[in-house]
């Protein structure tokens, strides 16, 4: 993907980027006190308050019932109009921190991971230390670059099928057929339901089968992501922390071939500085999204006829569910809904060095904010900000479009993200397959009415009804 020519702080290129320009030796644009305190109260502070690493549910109806990511979208489209291109900075008497306006300044600093432009922030660190003290997001130097290796290669990051997809897809089949049979017992599918049947269905799929029932690691993990959140005024949680690690070490040593964790006893990944036991808490922590972009994906298709009766058609074809199948169709469904709510609303860097701008030199130690949803929302995302469209990734117009990076890019890109397509979109097809779906809650997503900017999974309501006809 190539960034848009003439985004204003891409015009040169990297670290010397604008040495010959008069501007460039300058401090970049400053917001004025008063903007700079409504990017923080209406935008990092309400981010936050949702839960970085963990969501939580008394913000994340607050946020949706008063329109806080409405909100947010709105500043920064009044700023871009203000201040132009940008990167801004606000002084905070903590340290300095740059806003993103442009795609072409995210993927400079997408492109330019993880130098000068590190994804090993003090908030990550601080926040991701409590539960994967060695996870490649948080680490520098060669222990990244083997950390990284190694999820790239037990992810199978370029694969559309991972090796255990027969498994995956099997495990997943099950678990959604059993979610179905639940949701058509209780006559309703909420979160609760929806997210303890897809944890079922991770643990299954990371760490095997010894591992589905194991709801307790699952609570320890919530239990150190939710003081996650509290990144920086919470203590190291280190005995909690080990006692989940030791549990990730025991089921990873005896994982079963068809499982994630399986892919980690290929010869040459066990160099001692990749830790790549190590990496699987992130894998269970980031699937949890994963499932929350699905939720939302039936959510969006139980509102638009049109799509649904593609997605439908879809599931059905070539007959068994546990059987790997490519589904485009529900791939792009997926990608839609993270598109529209992103699960990594802030992604985050750190310079390591000075860097020049065309507008001026942001200085080392700065906090590099990409606000995601005003990429993937704002008016670079036209002509489908606030529309459900699918389509756009089949026709290579999404990926043509340099704002829209649900997975991130460049060398930080999500490893995970054709193993989060594969999953979600066969459970999609299982949830499909024979039956209907009616959101019950509000919002509820409408063909026609403009996709809320925010969908709370928490209290988000579906009834399901057998289809008529379905075998
Ligand atoms: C809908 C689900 C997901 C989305 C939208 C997503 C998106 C992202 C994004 C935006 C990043 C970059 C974060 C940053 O730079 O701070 C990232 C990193 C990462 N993701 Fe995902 N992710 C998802 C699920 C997963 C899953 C299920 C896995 C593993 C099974 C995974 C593995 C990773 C890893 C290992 C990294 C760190 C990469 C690095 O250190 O360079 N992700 N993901």
């Amino acid at each position: 993907m190539t960034p848009p020519t003439g985004a204003a702080g891409t015009l040169e290129s990297p670290h010397t980027a604008g040495t010959d320009s008069p501007e460039a030796t300058g401090e970049l644009v400053r917001l004025s006190p008063r903007d700079a305190a409504r990017v923080l109260t209406q935008l990092l502070l309400p981010t936050a308050a949702k839960g970085p690493i963990m969501r939580r549910p008394t913000p994340m109806k607050l946020s949706e019932r008063h329109g806080w990511d409405r909100h947010a979208l709105d500043l920064m489209a009044e700023l871009r109009q203000r201040y132009g291109d940008g990167p801004v900075m606000l002084n905070t008497t903590a340290r300095p921190i740059a806003l993103l306006l442009t795609p072409g300044d995210m993927h400079r600093v997408l492109g330019e991971t993880p130098d000068p432009f590190t994804p090993d922030t003090l908030e990550k660190r601080r926040a991701l230390g409590k539960f994967q003290p060695h996870g490649s997001l948080i680490s520098r130097g060669g222990e990244r670059r083997a950390r990284r290796r190694v999820n790239e290669k037990a992810l199978q990051m370029p694969r559309a099928m991972h090796s255990a997809a027969p498994d995956v897809v099997r495990r997943t089949a099950e678990e959604s057929s059993a979610t179905v049979d639940r949701a058509l017992r209780h006559g309703v599918l909420g979160w609760d339901d929806f997210g303890e049947m897809w944890w079922r269905a991770v643990r299954r799929i990371v760490l095997g089968e010894a591992a589905a029932d194991d709801t307790g690691l699952t609570e320890r993990l919530n239990t150190l992501r939710s003081a996650a959140n509290w990144s920086l005024l919470r203590g190291r949680q280190r005995a909690r922390r080990d006692e989940f690690l030791l549990r990730v070490h025991r089921y990873a040593f005896a994982a079963e071939p068809g499982t994630i964790a399986h892919a980690l006893h290929e010869p040459g990944l066990g160099r001692p500085e990749a830790d790549p036991v190590g990496q699987i808490p992130h894998w269970l922590f980031a699937y949890e999204p994963a499932g929350m972009v699905t939720f939302r994906a039936l959510a969006l298709l139980a509102g638009h006829p049109e799509q649904a009766a593609r997605a439908v058609a879809e599931a059905g074809e070539a007959g068994d569910p546990a059987t790997p199948r490519p589904l485009p169709y529900l791939r792009a469904c997926v990608r839609e809904s993270t598109r529209l709510w992103h699960t990594t609303p802030m992604i985050l860097r750190e310079t390591t060095e000075p860097t020049r701008w065309t507008g001026g030199t942001m200085p080392a130690g700065t906090l590099v904010v990409t606000y995601s949803p005003w990429f993937q929302r704002g008016e670079f995302a036209t002509p489908h900000q606030d529309s459900f469209a699918p389509e756009q990734w089949l026709s290579g117009d999404a990926e043509e479009n340099p704002a829209l990076v649900p997975f991130s890019d460049g060398p930080g890109r999500c490893p995970g993200e054709n193993l989060v397509l594969l999953t979600a979109s066969s459970w999609l097809a299982g949830m499909l397959a024979h039956t209907d779906w009616k959101v019950i809650s509000r919002p509820a997503p409408r063909a026609g009415e403009a996709v809320p900017a925010l969908l709370d999974h928490f209290t988000l309501y579906l009834t399901p009804r057998p289809r008529a006809g379905a075998g």
